[in-house]
């Protein structure tokens, strides 16, 4: 119960890694607000994790919707202890087939999304003298990858973010770190892999497969391979980490 009588906010939490960090938040004591822009998902997400739970519809890309959702989750739970920033989109395509609409949409979400909430419980976390943000970077972040310059630059961007905000907050006793997960199987991959089969002229799983085999590990993360470091970067022995970003990669990185 490491993280008993703590609330937390999670966006995009309707499935995927959002999900089962809320859902190990729960195990470890924590209330926990479920937000994603999907209120259908989101509902059905948090009927499955029961009393602990709570439902906030937030858009990540709309400021009047993340001040109203914050608003209200803090007003609901008493307070945030506890912030991760989970929502993103992925897009691929050749650099010259790179529309204007797919940068402004992943930059919306992925990097205006970061940074406004994270400033949205920052103002709550610095009136309260404590809290944690955790920033949902990536592998793709560190690197540039062919067909995915626009999702690596965001999450290099939310790789910078962390650094600074991280920087900033923690005279208020704030700790911004972020954690860079490789190759996470679930929904989104799925979509990765259509993306790939598309550009790459694959048939369907086949660049899935490709990329599981060539971690280090030997496969692709579940979300719970990545639960640990979430949890761990949201209790007091991690006070004393600032501004890092972690990877949990099964070793992909590095290879
Ligand atoms: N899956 C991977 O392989 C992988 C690898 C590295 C990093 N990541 C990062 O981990 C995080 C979670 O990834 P995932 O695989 O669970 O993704 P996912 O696509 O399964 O879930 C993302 C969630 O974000 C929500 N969302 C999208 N736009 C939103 C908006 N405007 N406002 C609020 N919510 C919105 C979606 O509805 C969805 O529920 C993301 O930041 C992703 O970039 C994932």
């Amino acid at each position: 119960m490491r993280l008993q009588g703590k609330c937390a906010l999670i966006t995009g939490a309707a499935r995927g890694i959002g999900f089962d960090f809320a859902r190990a938040y729960i195990a470890e004591g924590a209330t926990v607000t479920l937000s994603d822009v999907n209120a259908a998902a989101l509902q059905r997400a948090v009927a499955e994790l029961g009393p602990q739970a709570r439902a906030q519809v937030i858009d990540v890309t709309d400021q009047a919707s993340i001040n109203a959702g914050f608003a209200a989750a803090i007003a609901d739970m008493g307070r945030l202890d506890i912030l991760i920033n989970n929502a993103a989109l992925f897009d691929a395509a050749p650099v010259v087939e790179i529309t204007r609409a797919s940068y402004d949409t992943l930059f919306a979400v992925n990097v205006a999304g970061t940074l406004f909430c994270l400033q949205a419980a920052a103002r709550h976390m610095i009136a309260q003298g404590s809290g944690k943000i955790i920033n949902m970077a990536s592998q793709a972040g560190r690197r540039g990858e062919g067909l995915v310059a626009v999702y690596c630059a965001s999450k290099a961007a939310v790789i910078s973010l962390t650094q600074s905000a991280g920087l900033d907050l923690i005279k208020h006793g704030i700790n911004v770190n972020a954690i860079a997960p490789g190759v996470v199987d679930g929904a989104h991959w799925d979509g990765v892999d259509a993306k790939f089969a598309h550009y790459e002229h694959r048939p369907p799983g086949e660049k899935k497969r490709l990329v599981g085999a060539a971690v280090p590990s030997g496969r692709m993360a579940t979300p719970q391979d990545l639960t640990g470091m979430a949890i761990f970067l949201a209790t007091p022995e991690a006070d004393y980490i600032v501004a890092q970003c972690y990877g949990v990669d099964g070793g992909n990185w590095m290879a």
